[in-house]
């Protein structure tokens, strides 16, 4: 360990330098290179251990080392590597089954791709397909993902769409008005999407209102609706999936990240008659549903049961409200494990500070947000740590940077 601390700075300079020689210069990384992870920890190769609350941007729900996961990859590995959707596999028999049972009720259908933009991509085409019609309705501060359609609805599309057109009209509605959202869903609508708690958006939780207006206004003029569920789902709102805190289904929804735990993978669920309308040929994936992600999600799944991770999520986020709004936190938001911290100055000199102390968070496109997203499986212990370090007096600092 030593050693390793020793060779930390060239270690870093190094695996920088290794990157910036042949990769794509597009992210902003954090100032640490990680060599490993263990439960809701990485480990640095400094021998540095940050308790992960940022977990991987919504995806270790598991955390790093799941001993469920990995025996399910490895053994799924052994079997059968891939096999393309020309197959039946058991595999993804039992994982679309258990997808299915996971999901709000009438969600019976799974079409599995390999990513949440290409989830909401699937289930935009279904809605325009099936509807014929090519108006979106989207909400303001919504991310979607940055392929065509799902670049399309989200929200400024200045910033993710590179496109010169949009593939159908797209409107945005404001985030927290029911009779506005409700107004814009009209004869011409073939659906409504929208993040049930908006991620990017700072983990703001759409209100049960807005929902509940938004499937009525849909249910009056034939439009679909879809959620996309790709961060605050799988449980990390504290129930399985997050649109069901205001009793609504949608017609569609969209999950990935926590879907695999870490491997790649997302679903479009659809209601059966929904399904039913599509024929051979009229979707399709390569590596969808291939037979390590459905090993993945079905471990995912029978973990999610066996240790209640809903219901964790639900605890923890009871503890982080009632302890975590002190030092720098005025304001706290969003739902389980996807919680939204309103600092009192700058969220990066938060989040630096926190760093510091071994804590990693995660920002928002929210000036002043930090954005909490850890495994669902967080203790009680590790929780109170980020309640203990925003305690201390230095985690604060004056000056703001956003
Ligand atoms: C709500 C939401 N939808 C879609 C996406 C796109 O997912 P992916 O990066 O897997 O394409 C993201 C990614 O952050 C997201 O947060």
């Amino acid at each position: 360990m030593d050693m390793n601390a020793q060779q930390a700075p060239d270690a870093l300079d190094d695996a920088r330098r290794l990157e910036a020689a042949h990769l794509a210069q597009v992210y902003a990384q954090f100032p640490f290179e990680v060599v490993a992870g263990e439960g809701a920890y990485l480990i640095c190769a400094d021998g540095r251990r940050l308790l992960d609350l940022y977990g991987g941007h919504a995806v270790c729900a598991l955390g790093y080392g799941h001993p469920r996961l990995l025996a399910a990859l490895r053994r799924q590995a052994g079997e059968l590597l891939f096999a393309s959707n020309a197959m039946a596999l058991r595999v993804r028999a039992r994982a679309a089954e258990k997808l299915a049972e996971f999901a709000p009720d009438g969600l019976s259908r799974v079409f599995f791709v390999n990513s949440g933009a290409e989830a909401n991509e699937n289930a935009l085409r279904v809605a325009c397909q099936l509807t014929g019609r090519s108006r979106v309705v989207a909400l303001q501060h919504g991310f979607h993902g940055r392929t065509a359609a799902a670049a399309a609805v989200s929200w400024g599309a200045y910033r993710w769409y590179g496109f010169p057109q949009t593939p159908f009209d797209v409107v945005f509605a404001p985030r927290d008005d029911s009779a506005a959202v409700a107004a814009m869903i009209d004869q011409e609508t073939a659906a409504v999407i929208l993040e049930p708690i908006q991620g990017l958006g700072g983990a703001y939780p759409i209100a049960n209102e807005v929902l509940v207006a938004a499937r009525a206004a849909c249910d009056a003029c034939g439009a679909f609706f879809i959620a996309d569920e790709v961060q605050c789902g799988m449980g990390r709102s504290g129930l399985p999936f997050a649109v069901s805190h205001a009793g609504v289904t949608p017609d569609m929804l969209t999950t990935a990240k926590s879907l695999g735990a870490g491997f790649p993978c997302a679903a479009l669920l659809m209601r059966e008659d929904c399904a039913a309308q599509l024929g051979t040929g009229d979707l399709g994936s390569t590596f969808g549903g291939g037979p390590l992600a459905c090993a993945a999600v079905e471990a995912v799944l029978e973990a999610m049961h066996e240790e209640q991770l809903p219901a964790r999520a639900a605890e923890r986020e009871r503890q982080i409200r009632a302890t975590c709004l002190q030092g720098p936190v005025e304001a706290i938001q969003g739902r389980g494990l996807l919680l939204g911290l309103k600092c009192n100055s700058s969220a990066s000199a938060a989040r630096d500070r926190l760093l510091d102390a071994n804590i990693l968070t995660g920002a928002s496109a929210v000036p002043g947000w930090l954005r909490l997203m850890p495994p669902l499986n967080l203790h009680e212990n590790e929780a109170a740590a980020l309640a203990a370090t925003l305690h201390q007096p230095g985690v604060y600092r004056e000056q703001s940077d956003e």
